[in-house]
């Protein structure tokens, strides 16, 4: 029986939603993780630091007892921000990072921002203090085809904004594609890059071959094979730049099964086991503790948790739920499509 030991676990970009949603997925993360960066594309989304000590209360309140959690807040950038509340929120400890959703770009993000000119005094004043801004880096011009959406975003929002703005500390969520990789390796220390579970193990074909499979559906959608190779090669490389960020995101079952179905992949269930196995395959457990546990503290300069995780591969196929039934309704389980040995040991 081969076996491994980490550090406990963060994740660094989450979806836990609000009410009876939050009440049946979070046990599923707080059971592995220590802490993770909350979302806050709630309707309507979490924007001051009145609204994230709510949702924090909330999230604290929804876990089980006798389980530890630590949700990490953040808020949602739109063009009325006042860097005020942001610099106060980010003081007292409640804030962690800001989140910029480009207006349109995915679930619940049409309150985001549409001209980047609008939010320039809130950026400055997170370059200044040091606070982190998330993005969902897409572009939603109608004229950029969906799988180029992040490649553009690089070239023509990314870039232009850290070559205004080169002390403003940045995370490049979810990227799916070798440009994003390379963009991040070469961003120096104020820049990082999360990577899903997800996108470590399906690519575009996974969601279109052989009937449309809506619990692979994204976003950033999947890209091609070559891209899901560079993401696995940097997740398992140990630099510092790129850190787990699952982007676990529930819908209920009749939403993603739906003739216009939400994008968003849930892995907050069974995403240890899974980079467990990814990381053998590649032949690089020993570099998983930097991926999901030492990485993401040391770009949020937070310390890395003092508890472990064992993991352990048992002769046969573990089985996962295939949903977790929660009072909103039923929610997948992501299916690797491939047998795993790898389980948390508790
Ligand atoms: O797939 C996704 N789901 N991508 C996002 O950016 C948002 C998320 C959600 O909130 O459902
Ligand atoms: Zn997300």
């Amino acid at each position: 029986m081969q076996e491994i030991t980490i550090r406990r676990p963060d994740d660094w970009h989450l979806h836990l939603r609000d009410g009876a949603m939050l009440k049946g997925v979070l046990p599923e993360t707080a059971r592995h993780f220590a802490r993770a960066i909350i979302m806050p594309n709630l309707v309507p989304p979490v924007v001051t630091a009145a609204d994230a000590s709510a949702y924090r209360d909330r999230i604290l309140a929804a876990l089980p007892p006798g389980m530890r959690f630590e949700p990490l807040m953040t808020l949602y950038l739109t063009e009325g921000t006042d860097p005020a509340d942001v610099a106060a929120a980010a003081a007292s400890g409640l804030v962690k990072a800001v989140k910029l959703y480009p207006a349109g770009a995915t679930t619940n993000s049409h309150g985001g921002v549409r001209d980047l000119t609008k939010v320039m005094a809130v950026l400055e004043k997170m370059a200044e203090i040091g606070l982190p801004l998330c993005t969902h880096g897409e572009v939603v011009d109608p004229e950029v085809d969906i799988f180029d959406r992040e490649a553009v975003f690089i070239d023509t929002v990314l870039d232009p904004l850290r070559r205004r703005l080169p002390e403003l500390r940045l995370v490049m969520e979810h990227i799916t594609t070798e440009e994003g990789v390379a963009y991040a390796a070469a961003g120096g220390p104020n820049l990082a890059a999360t990577i899903t579970t997800h996108h470590l193990i399906i690519n575009r074909n996974h969601i279109l071959v052989g009937g449309i499979k809506p619990h692979y559906y994204c976003l950033p959608v999947a890209k091609r094979e070559k891209h899901r190779l560079a993401l696995r090669a940097a997740a398992t490389s140990g630099r510092g730049c790129f850190f787990l960020g699952t982007d676990s995101a529930p819908h209920v079952d009749a939403l993603k099964e739906h003739a216009c179905g939400c994008a968003g992949c849930f892995t907050a269930t069974n995403t240890m086991p899974l980079l467990a196995h990814v990381f053998e395959e590649e032949a690089a457990l020993d570099r998983l503790e930097a991926f999901a546990s030492l990485n993401g503290p040391a770009f949020y300069r937070l310390p890395a948790n003092e508890a472990r995780l064992r993991l352990v591969k048992r002769p046969e196929p573990q089985e996962f739920p295939a949903k977790i039934i929660t009072e909103a309704g039923p929610v997948t389980v992501f299916n690797p499509g491939f047998p795993v040995q790898w389980q948390v040991d508790s």
